[in-house]
């Protein structure tokens, strides 16, 4: 590829994230041939590491972790040597010394013009002692040469995450930092855009005069496993919604940008989130549901209650289960509902968007011939079926007129035999290129956490009574589908065909 030469830094480079997702997609990166000519990828961590036995971890994470399996000699033999080890001890600052000197050595090294990819892979309460490290040692100055990537949480509400972007904005220029929602690099995500700004066909019917209603579901089978010590501070609303499920729902509700600039993008998008409609203090009981799960069985394994992980309160309040109703008041979606729902131990892991279409205005079909009457909806499958679906009534084969919905279905496996890329891949070789499309930017993310707010201060003034109130492998508590009910409609779900 003709990237520049790139040397990659990466904090918490011992760490799970780098294990099992940064690590992995950087070598598949290179595989298929995206890496630059000339790059040094640089763990830091406080252990210290020989660059061999550090090459020697990643060789392990790579064959543990990578989509495709484990690696090929002759293919690794050509990478190992791009793998370094640079031990950082975060709270030492004289440490950075060390990195500085490595860094410089691969610049000299390179020669031409290398680009210092900065990645965040540890823990938030870090990040300021690092981006201040960072520019003392002066390794921030070059503005076009200098990244820095750093991963959710952007803040625990909206004053951190103010604090937050005035921290980085001292130390950084917006088009420096890159802050990932690995949801923006999944290949169906990346999709919604072609699919509504690259056919004419759905643009006229995407508004309040056709769409009756959009449902955002992320379910999960998995609990929170050994990340209750963060997840008990966070919750689904600040872990799911307040970032991946509103940026899907900016994606849906966005309009036409007049390009596929990022800055054109991301304008579009925060737009959205501006015409929000903010949530009343008493709205929130009513159109918001939280829910935990308690234990119950998955797939004849017993699993336990939330409140019996480990790293959580034994009375914990932090919901595992969030439903939200959500309206956008501007003149494209006055009056149309925004169900958003996400939660984990829940009886399917699967991401789907539905669009409801209005029903037709009249009826000519007898009621025997309607039996199985469902408007017209569209379907975006992101996982673990990637597909998109036009659900749409069609006469039944046979003598008599009977109707019966089918799908009009787009599917991945079925359209294309190439592997699709890991979100990680797409968002790092996205870093390289210098291209902040899918990240998110700083008024993005407060306008999502101002959104939000009110829900979670409600949340945490108020203790839930009845915590848990699902049991693993369900769909959560009832109130989430009374919310929808209400209306007079219910959560969509895919039957699914193989488990990934
Ligand atoms: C992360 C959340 O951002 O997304 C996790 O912190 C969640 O709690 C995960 O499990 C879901 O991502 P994916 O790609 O598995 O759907």
């Amino acid at each position: 590829s003709n990237l520049h030469p790139t040397i990659f830094v990466i904090f918490g480079g011992t760490g799970d994230l780098n294990k099992r997702k940064l690590a992995p997609a950087l070598y598949n990166l290179y595989t298929e041939g995206y890496m630059p000519e000339k790059y040094s990828i640089i763990g830091t961590g406080r252990t210290s590491f020989t660059d061999k036995k550090y090459q020697e971890e990643i060789l392990n994470s790579v064959n543990q972790f990578s989509r495709n399996g484990k690696v090929k000699k002759e293919q690794w033999a050509e990478f190992e040597p791009n793998v370094h080890y640079c031990s950082v001890d975060i709270s030492e600052e004289k440490t950075f010394e060390n990195l500085k000197k490595e860094i410089e050595k691969y610049q000299k090294e390179f020669e031409e013009k290398t680009q210092v990819v900065f990645y965040l892979a540890v823990a938030p309460n870090f990040f300021p002692l690092i981006a201040e490290c960072l520019k003392k040692y002066k390794l921030t100055e070059d503005e076009d040469n200098c990244r820095i990537v750093i991963e959710k949480p952007f803040g625990h509400d909206l004053e951190t995450a103010k604090e937050l972007n005035q921290l980085l904005s001292r130390i950084f220029t917006e088009k420096q930092i890159y802050r990932i929602d690995h949801y923006l690099g999944k290949e169906t995500v990346q999709n919604m855009m072609a699919f509504r700004f690259a056919n004419s066909l759905f643009e006229p019917l995407w508004n309040r005069n056709h769409i009756e209603h959009v449902q955002i579901s992320v379910t999960e089978q998995l609990g929170v496993g050994d990340r209750g010590g963060y997840y008990e501070g966070a919750g689904a609303l600040r872990d799911m919604i307040q970032n991946h499920l509103l940026q899907l729902l900016c994606l849906v509700g966005m309009e036409t940008p007049i390009n596929y600039d990022a800055d054109e993008i991301r304008h579009r998008k925060v737009e959205v989130l501006k015409a929000m409609r903010p949530f009343k203090p008493e709205e929130i009981s009513t159109n918001a549901v939280r829910g935990q799960y308690s234990k119950g069985w998955v797939e004849g394994k017993e699993v336990p209650s939330y409140r019996t992980e480990k790293g959580v309160d034994k009375n914990s309040n932090t919901e595992t289960f969030a439903a939200v109703k959500f309206f956008i008041d501007n003149w494209r979606w006055q009056g149309v509902p925004f169900y958003l729902r996400t939660g984990k131990r829940l009886n399917q892991t699967s991401s789907i968007i539905t669009i409801q279409f209005k029903d037709v205005p009249h009826h000519i079909f007898s009621a025997g011939a309607t039996e199985t009457w469902t408007q017209n909806r569209l379907i975006i499958s992101i996982q673990p079926e990637m597909s998109i679906r036009l659900q749409v009534q069609a006469k039944r084969p046979g003598l008599k007129m009977v109707l019966n919905p089918v799908d009009m279905v787009f599917d991945y496996k079925g359209t294309y035999d190439t592997d699709t890329p890991e979100a990680y891949e797409t968002l790092l070789l996205d870093v390289m290129n210098g291209d902040q499309t899918l990240f998110m930017r700083g008024d993005q993310v407060e306008a999502a956490w101002e959104l939000v707010m009110p829900i979670i201060n409600t949340w945490e003034s108020k203790k839930s009574l009845n915590f848990p109130n699902y049991p693993a492998d369900s769909w959560g508590p009832e109130e989430a589908e009374a919310l929808i009910a209400r209306d007079g409609f219910h959560w969509f779900t895919l039957p699914l065909k193989d488990k990934e």
